[in-house]
């Protein structure tokens, strides 16, 4: 695009040369050939002398040294087309050789407005008829129309060439314009392809940032549902073990228990790295392996957890169900760790569109609005609540200080083998 551009230019700036140097060219070789035709006074050769200078000064003033003024419409291109014109037309009616020196009016008729332009052709066809005539002298009663017919001829002639230049130049014109669209719009494209690529980039750096994010917090809500809540346990199970041993009671049986719970979280643990599903969903169903973890749990802490289930048990996809048990895995641990409650019932409810687990105490309860995560701990449920959420359920929690837990995660019902 570029390459043509510059082509144009360079071609444009040559014909400009060109057309500089040609009223001077024309008006010596006119001046030139007047004198050797003119054998006049000395009077009337410094007369042409003089006007063939003043119109060298005319052209060289108003077209050359000041290029932009003639191209202006009506003045100065008014002022300095007819003056030049006069001038030529002069020297024509002093020599006839100056009709070699009329093409200066032809090249500058351009400086005229288009309708204009004609005009100027046609005045300086009759003045060069009038030269071919041998001036003024010429033409007579008698030979008016041969002089007709000349000035009909040069008009035809140069009307044509002219009327072809100037669509040859306003064709060069409206292809240079579209040539100098086409590289800007070209330029714009580029600008946009750059910025494209950078904001590609971006969303990529955002993406990838994103994802970290929720690995990272999908990483901390399996290390507190596997490592860090058995942990607990252990630590629990160990202080139990030597305060029975100060009192010199059954402290192997929380050893016992301590050293289970170490081995079941490690098993958990190394599930969770492998991606599988939770250890008591990988043979039973889901309200089986709810009552088998309810059980253990009433076994461990002597609180009764009742199982019930209604509605079409269905078996479900393992996200689903890894996320039901889960709920209850922590919600079951927080009402150890915190309830002090006397019972607790799990109820899962397979509806239509949707499964939902409650899990309800009646223990010290909480104010749930005015519990935040701490370096202490306090993540489980914020990890639960973000597990639901991963699969596009809700997770609600109704409790007040005295009046008992009830916890309820509800879930799209996603049957197994559904992708979604
Ligand atoms: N069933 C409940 N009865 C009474 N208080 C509860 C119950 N469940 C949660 N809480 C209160 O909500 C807080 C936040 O619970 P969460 O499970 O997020 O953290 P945590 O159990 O303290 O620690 P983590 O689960 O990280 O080991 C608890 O510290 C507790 O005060
Ligand atoms: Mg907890």
């Amino acid at each position: 695009m570029r390459d043509h551009q510059s082509g144009f230019d360079l071609w444009e700036r040559r014909e400009q040369s060109v057309l500089r140097i040609v009223p001077y060219v024309s008006l010596a070789l006119a001046t030139a050939l007047s004198l050797l035709s003119d054998h006049g006074s000395a009077g009337r050769v410094a007369l042409q002398l003089g006007l063939s200078a003043a119109t060298a000064g005319w052209i060289a003033w108003m077209a050359t040294l000041h290029p932009q003024w003639p191209d202006r419409p009506r003045v100065p291109a008014g002022v300095y087309y007819p003056v030049l014109i006069c001038l030529l037309g002069t020297l024509i009616s002093l020599n006839p050789m100056y009709g070699f020196a009329i093409i200066t009016g032809y090249v500058h008729a351009f400086y005229l407005r288009p309708r204009v332009r004609f005009v100027g052709v046609f005045v300086c066809a009759a003045l060069a008829a009038l030269a071919q005539m041998g001036g003024p002298g010429g033409v007579d009663g008698g030979s008016w129309p041969l002089y007709l017919l000349i000035f009909a001829v040069n008009a035809l002639m140069s009307g044509g060439i002219c009327l072809f230049a100037w669509r040859g130049d306003e064709e060069t014109q409206q292809r240079k314009a579209i040539i100098n669209e086409l590289a800007e719009a070209n330029a714009r494209l580029e600008s946009a392809l750059e910025e494209n690529a950078g904001l590609h980039a971006q969303l990529l750096a955002q993406a990838r940032e994103a994802g970290v994010h929720d690995e990272r917090q999908r990483m901390a809500g399996e290390i507190h549902d596997t490592i860090a809540q058995g942990l607990a346990g252990v630590v629990t199970q160990l202080q139990a073990a030597e305060q029975a041993r100060a009192r010199d009671a059954d402290w192997k049986r929380h050893l016992d228990i301590a050293q289970q719970m170490a081995r079941e979280s490690l098993a958990e643990a190394r599930r969770s790295v492998q991606a599988l599903r939770p250890q008591p969903l990988e043979d039973s169903a889901l309200p089986d392996a709810l009552a088998d973890v309810a059980s253990r749990w009433t076994a461990l802490h002597g609180v009764p957890a009742e199982v019930s289930t209604t509605g079409t048990v269905r078996i479900m996809h393992p996200e689903v169900e890894g996320t039901l048990l889960r709920t209850a895995q922590e919600a079951l641990a927080n009402v150890a760790k915190h309830a002090k409650a006397s019972r607790v019932a799990l109820t899962l409810s397979y509806m239509g569109d949707l499964i939902t687990l409650d899990v309800r105490d009646d223990g010290a309860g909480f104010a749930p609005d005015q519990v935040a995560p701490t370096a202490a701990g306090g993540y489980g449920l914020t990890a639960m609540r973000r597990r639901v959420a991963r699969v596009a359920g809700t997770l609600a929690i109704e409790s007040e200080p005295g009046a008992g837990t009830a916890i309820s995660a509800s879930v799209p019902a996603v049957p197994v083998g559904d992708p979604a």
